[in-house]
């Protein structure tokens, strides 16, 4: 089976420059390996580490030590010594992130959230479009919001626009946060499935949930985070 993220001895810590210069650790010596179709679900308890290694395999937070090799293609790109435009193809590509709210962008309309990651790739607007609406009617998102900028829209709306624009390119890793948070259980299901599908082409993913219905329905694998 071919490895998709490969995480070693990653270990991070905090320092708050604001109180003091103290720090703290958040990770030490985890190690992580998830092959291609793979669902990994990160467990353990509120401020255990979950986001921050999620974020650390996004390559938004920089750790202190080991390493985190992610596929790309026939390469193995260690993101803790890439340079950022590596970092930048690669979430072009093959690195998607759900978090758990929408950075809603001033007057862009749902649609054109929905569509750009697609877009960027060079895929024909057609095709972006389709494919966005039918993200959008999948996840129960009513027509009439389309054309509006998600700004305006219920918690819930935001994450499955959200969702939506995570799962329109068919990146072959996958990282989510929390994306089922405030939905409900018919919302939860569609999302599911829409994992279901991301495991069947290959994609490995790397989620945190917390309902256990979601959970179980989707996980491989659950790896515990404890608390230092
Ligand atoms: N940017 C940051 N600066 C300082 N401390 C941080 C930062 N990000 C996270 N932390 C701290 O690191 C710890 C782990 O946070 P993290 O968000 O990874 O927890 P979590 O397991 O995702 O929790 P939850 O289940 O509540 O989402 C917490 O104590 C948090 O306060
Ligand atoms: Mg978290």
């Amino acid at each position: 089976m071919t490895t998709m993220i490969e995480v070693k001895g990653v270990e991070k810590q905090f320092t708050l420059h604001n109180q003091g210069g103290a720090s703290f650790d958040v990770l030490k010596g985890n190690d992580l390996s998830v092959t291609a179709g793979e669902c990994v679900v990160l467990h353990g308890q509120s401020g255990a580490g979950k986001s921050t290694l999620l974020k650390a395999l996004y390559a938004n937070y920089k750790v202190n030590n080991g390493s985190i090799s992610l596929r790309d293609g026939e390469e193995l790109v260690d993101i803790t010594t890439a340079l950022p435009r590596r970092i930048i193809a690669l979430r072009e590509r093959t690195l998607g992130y759900v978090s758990q709210f929408l950075r809603v962008i001033p007057r862009v309309p749902t649609l054109q959230v929905v569509m750009q990651p697609l877009l960027d790739l060079g895929e024909e607007e057609a095709v972006c479009e389709a494919k966005a609406k039918e993200l959008l009617s999948r996840l129960n998102v009513p027509q009439r919001l389309w054309t509006l900028a998600p700004s305006t829209f219920s918690g819930g709306e935001q994450q499955r626009v959200n969702i939506a624009r995570g799962f329109i390119v068919d990146y072959p890793i996958l990282l989510l946060d929390e994306p089922t948070a405030s939905l409900d259980a018919a919302n939860r299901r569609v999302v599911v499935e829409l994992i279901d599908e991301a495991k069947q082409r290959g994609a490995a993913i790397v989620g945190i949930f917390h309902d256990e219905d979601v959970r179980e329905a989707v996980a491989d694998r659950l790896v515990d985070l404890r608390a230092l």
